[in-house]
This record gives structure tokens, sequence and C-alpha cells, in this order.
């Protein structure tokens, strides 16, 4: 492992950390045309129809909100877009589920759009199965639901220490001083982070997310320490997420250095973006939705069920990318093999078949079958601890701060790409 990958697949929303824009208020770089559901089938032919504009980088919206600009989308039956070598895009919930959990047809390698080039392969995102299902075999036993629940004290803690840190103030920019600082000190606990390299770490991580000038020579010393902390593990194995993988088995024999280097590496980075990502459009949601707040505040029992929703409607990785293996008729269109393809997964959340009332944030929604952490051969690694971190945020922020609000003046900024993030969120309150 280790060489320079020609041409390799990067998952879903570790792409979107190489080179995506940042959306201000300007206008599109691509304005979408509008287009009409035409309702029936696709037409089969090499001339792959029909076509129609979309921006899979850019998602400016008029109110700042890429999840509403990619909901022009919804219902649409599927189409062809001719931007970066061409892909079809599903929008619908069953489209997306099939595109996610059929791994006779689809593959991850070679997959994303854009594609870029990594000088070392995400694992397991890169891979296919049978040998990507061995990798998450490594980072399993070490993220299991029962592992995540004990870590709790401690994200109740982060929490109410970081919010100490500026309640006093009455404003704060929720999303640099809470919600990118929040995951990395509880992953730093459960990875074996020294104390004292974490703020080196956080830096680094943010210049990764946040500077691409940077970004390489960021990951490579990201790469470096957890190369250098795995060797430390190697000769002295303590009781950490490292130490596991440094003394794991693939196929009963000891884990190669490399891999075990880019596996630690790509599940470090896995949970950096996403999770500051959907705290973000929580609160900037519940900012201005008082009824919902008080709902948090007064029965804090709900911020599971909130979690839920907020995830359905505001998945931070909003699409999924797969490669046909072959030729197939797949959902009414014929695939060639080797055509990229993209689901909306965030618009699929909004399908009325699968979801009642989808575009209602309802807290006690009965059914929630939500794709937010993918679904088949992929599914998130850090989903027991997204969903913890995210229900405990939500709890202990309105324990300690009920009512906030936007200021009126507030510009947004965000990312598109593959993870849609906030740059930041200011937020206000009463002292
Ligand atoms: C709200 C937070 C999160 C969301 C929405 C999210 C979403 C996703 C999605 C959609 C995928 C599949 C990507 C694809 O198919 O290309 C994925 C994979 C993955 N996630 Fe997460 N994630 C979150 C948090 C985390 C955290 C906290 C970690 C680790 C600490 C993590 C580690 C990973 C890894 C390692 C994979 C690759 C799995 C594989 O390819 O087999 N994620 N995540």
């Amino acid at each position: 492992m280790g060489g320079l990958a020609t041409d390799p697949y990067i998952c879903t929303f570790l792409s979107s950390m190489m080179g995506r824009p940042v959306i201000d208020q300007s206008p599109p770089m691509v304005k979408s045309t509008a287009f009409y559901n035409h309702g029936g089938g696709v037409v089969s032919t090499d001339v792959r129809s029909p076509v129609r504009e979309f921006d899979i980088q850019n998602y400016y919206h008029q109110d700042n909100d890429p999840f509403a600009a990619l909901r022009e989308y919804r219902d649409l039956d599927p189409f062809w877009c001719e931007a970066y070598d061409g892909f079809w895009v599903f929008t619908r919930y069953d489209e997306c589920k099939d595109i996610m959990q059929d791994t006779s047809l689809f593959s991850h390698v070679g997959a994303g759009v854009p594609k870029y080039e990594l000088e070392y392969p995400l694992m397991p995102s890169e891979f296919d199965p049978p040998y990507q299902t061995k990798l998450r075999s490594v980072i399993l036993p070490l993220m299991t639901a029962a592992k995540m629940d004990r870590l709790e004290p401690r994200m109740h803690t982060v929490c109410r220490d970081l919010i100490a840190g500026f309640k006093d103030q009455g404003h704060c920019d929720m999303v640099t001083e809470f919600a990118r600082k929040y995951p990395i000190a509880i992953f730093g606990d459960l990875f074996g982070l020294p104390v004292e390299r974490r703020e080196e770490f956080r830096i680094l991580a943010e210049t990764f997310l946040h500077d691409l000038d940077a970004q390489e020579a960021a990951w490579n010393s990201i790469r470096g320490i957890i190369k250098e902390e795995l060797e430390e593990r190697h000769k002295a194995p303590r009781d950490d997420m490292l130490s596991g993988v440094a003394h794991s088995q693939i196929d009963g024999v000891p884990i190669e250095h490399d891999v075990a280097i880019n596996l630690a590496s790509t599940v470090f980075l896995g949970g950096l973006d996403t999770l500051p990502s959907n705290i973000g459009w929580a609160f900037r949601y519940l900012a201005g939705h008082p009824e919902q707040r008080h709902q948090l505040v007064e029965k804090p029992e709900l911020a599971a069920g909130a979690a839920e929703e907020f995830l359905r409607v505001y998945p931070s990785v909003p699409k999924t990318a797969r490669v046909a293996k072959h030729d197939a008729r797949f959902h009414g269109v014929d695939l060639k093999g080797g055509d990229a393809v993209v689901g909306l997964v965030s618009v699929a959340h909004l399908d009325a078949e699968k979801f009642e009332d989808p575009e209602t944030i309802n807290f006690e929604r009965k059914s929630n079958r939500q794709m937010a952490f993918a679904v088949g051969s992929h599914r998130c690694l850090g989903s027991h601890l997204a969903r913890h971190e995210l229900e405990i945020a939500l709890q202990e922020w309105h324990a300690a701060i009920p009512d906030y609000r936007i200021p009126a003046d507030t510009k947004f900024a965000y990312h598109g790409g593959g993870v849609f993030a906030m740059e930041h969120l200011p937020l206000e309150w009463d002292v």
C-alpha cells in the first residue's frame, strides 16, 4: 500500500475535503436551469438522456441553504449530467438505497464526482468487498455501541466546559467555538491521542479541512503523527483505538503497518467535518424555531428523535456516488459499465412514499429510516458515536442556553462538495 494511486476512489464524504468551494452570497457559478419531471421511463440509448445541468460542487440558494437548493431535484426521474465526464443522478429513496446496497452492480473503486487523486488510499472507503469488509472488521469491534455508551459522561463534560467558556459573553460562533471543538475532544480520547498533542492535531485537522493551499502538508502531518503513535502502541499497547488497530489481524496475520496508518487516518478524518456540520445545521434550524427549541428544553429525552430528524433533513453527507460495474437496467435506466452514478440522499429523505409529512421536522416521528450514515457495505463506522454526540450536544446546550438567535445582519458562508457544512454560525442570547 501507499504508492501513488491513479484515479482512486475517494468516498463521498472525504472527497468533499479536497478542493471544495466555499459558498457565500455571491451568485452561482452555474445556475441550474428549470426542468420538469417527464414522468415516464428513461430512454435507452448510448447517448444518455434525459440530460440536465446539475452543479455538483456549488449549491447556491437565496436563503443560503444548500439543502433547499438540492430540493429543486425532488421526485425527478433519473437524468444524466455531462459535467466531469458525465454521471447519472438519482433522487428517490429506493434508487439511493439500491445504489448503496447492490454491490454486485455498483463499485466504490473509481467512484466520486469529480474524481480526485490521493497519494495514500483511504481505507476502507476506496475498496470493495471482500477486502473492504476485512478492513472494516478491524474497526467495527473498536467502535461498538456499547463502547460508545461508555464515552457519554465525557461527552457531557466536554459540552458543559465548552459552553461555560462563552455562555456569559452572550454570543459565540457556534461552528468554530463549539461544533468543531467538541467531536475532536471526544475522538481524541477514544483514539488515544496524547493530550499534549491534541491542540496540534486539532489545528492540523482544521488546516486540512479549511485551508486548501496547506491541505496536502496537513494530511501528511496527520499521517505522520498517526504513524508515530502506532509505533508507540506496537512497543506498548494501551487501552485505546490506536492500540486496537496496531495489534489487529487481517486473515489471521498481523495488519501491515501502511494499512494500519491509512485505516486509522481515514477513521480519524471521517468524523471531522460530518458531525460539526450536522450540529451546525441543527442549531441554525433551532435558532429560528423557538417552539421546537422549547420542546427540547422541557423534554430533553426528545433529543434522540430530534437528532434523527436533523440527520434526515440535513444529512451532512447529502449524496452518495458509485460506478456501474457492468451494463444493466437499473430503475428504468440502461446503465453502461463504467457509468458514474450519484444518489441524492438528502432529497430521497423527502420521499413522501417513505416518510409521512416529509417536510416537517417532527422530533416524535414514529418511523424514520433515514440513510444519513449510508446503508450497505460502506455504512458509516462512526454512526454510534455521532448519534450520541449529536443527542448530547442538543441536551447540554438547551439546558444551559435555552433561548438564542442568529444576529440579524448575518451572512452565511458554507461549503458544498461532499459534505455540506457551515463555515460560521453566529448565535447570541441575553445574559
Ligand atoms: C453526523 C456524522 C456523520 C455522518 C453524517 C457520516 C456519514 C457517513 C456516510 C454517508 C458514509 C458512507 C460514505 C460513502 O459511502 O462514500 C460514511 C462512512 C464512514 N464514516 Fe461516517 N459519518 C459521520 C460521522 C463519522 C464519525 C464520527 C466517524 C469516525 C469517528 C466516521 C467514520 C466513517 C468511516 C471510517 C467511513 C468509511 C466506511 C467504509 O467505507 O466502509 N463517520 N459516513
